[in-house]
């Protein structure tokens, strides 16, 4: 898993792995920032939990982080790699180097509310529902095919934190909702569309 901060949905998988839920390893956890929560949950875990030195750019990684990254998951030959709230945008030739292997999850209901302070945007444009998004990663930000979305109310006292932490509740749902149907094979991608086989 590729994360940047706190790593509320990487425990979530996690837990959901130990708990039986989901038939996974979480093999390793790769982080641009040194400090980033999420590596020391990885750690905790017993998991592989490596910080990359990003290079020079603010939202994207150099093409030497890049190839770091690669080698490792490389070497452990991952099946998928699952962004969890990790803030750069990953080159074309990362994406295509994962066809289809890599998920996202982002706190609106895309494709309204791309990039990033999604939950300021919804407010600020006065939507009555917004949610989440697991979606593949192409190489775009935020505009691959979209696997599972859940909604939630925007309530009218509503502050940014208090609408982040009800999409949350959602996130760390269908997130392991969606790695498990990965997991599993079903998901059939069909041009922008995503068909889970039952
Ligand atoms: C989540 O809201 C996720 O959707 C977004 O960044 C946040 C990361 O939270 N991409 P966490 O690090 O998983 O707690």
């Amino acid at each position: 898993m590729l994360a940047s901060g706190r790593g509320s949905n990487l425990q979530a998988l996690m837990d959901s792995v130990e708990a039986g839920r989901l038939d996974a390893e979480i093999v390793a956890v790769l982080s641009d920032v040194e400090q980033a929560v999420a590596l020391g949950r990885a750690r905790s875990a017993g998991i592989e939990a490596r910080f990359i030195e990003p290079g020079p750019s603010r939202s994207r990684l150099s093409g030497q982080a890049e190839a770091a990254m690669i080698a490792i998951l490389d070497r452990l030959r991952v099946d998928l790699v699952a962004l969890a709230g990790f803030m750069r945008i990953l080159s074309p030739g990362f994406v295509s180097h994962f066809k289809l292997r890599i998920l996202n999850i982002h706190p609106s209901l895309l494709p309204c509310f791309p990039g990033l302070h999604v939950q300021k945007q919804a407010l600020d444009y006065g939507v009555k529902y917004s949610g989440c998004t697991v979606h593949f990663v192409d190489e775009g930000t935020d505009t691959g095919p979209i696997i599972i979305q859940a909604a939630v109310p925007v309530l009218e006292e509503d502050t940014e934190e208090t609408l982040s932490e009800r999409i949350l509740v959602e996130e760390h749902r269908i997130y392991t909702e969606a790695v498990r149907l990965f997991a599993e094979g079903k998901l059939k991608v069909e041009g922008r569309r995503v068909r889970v086989l039952r």
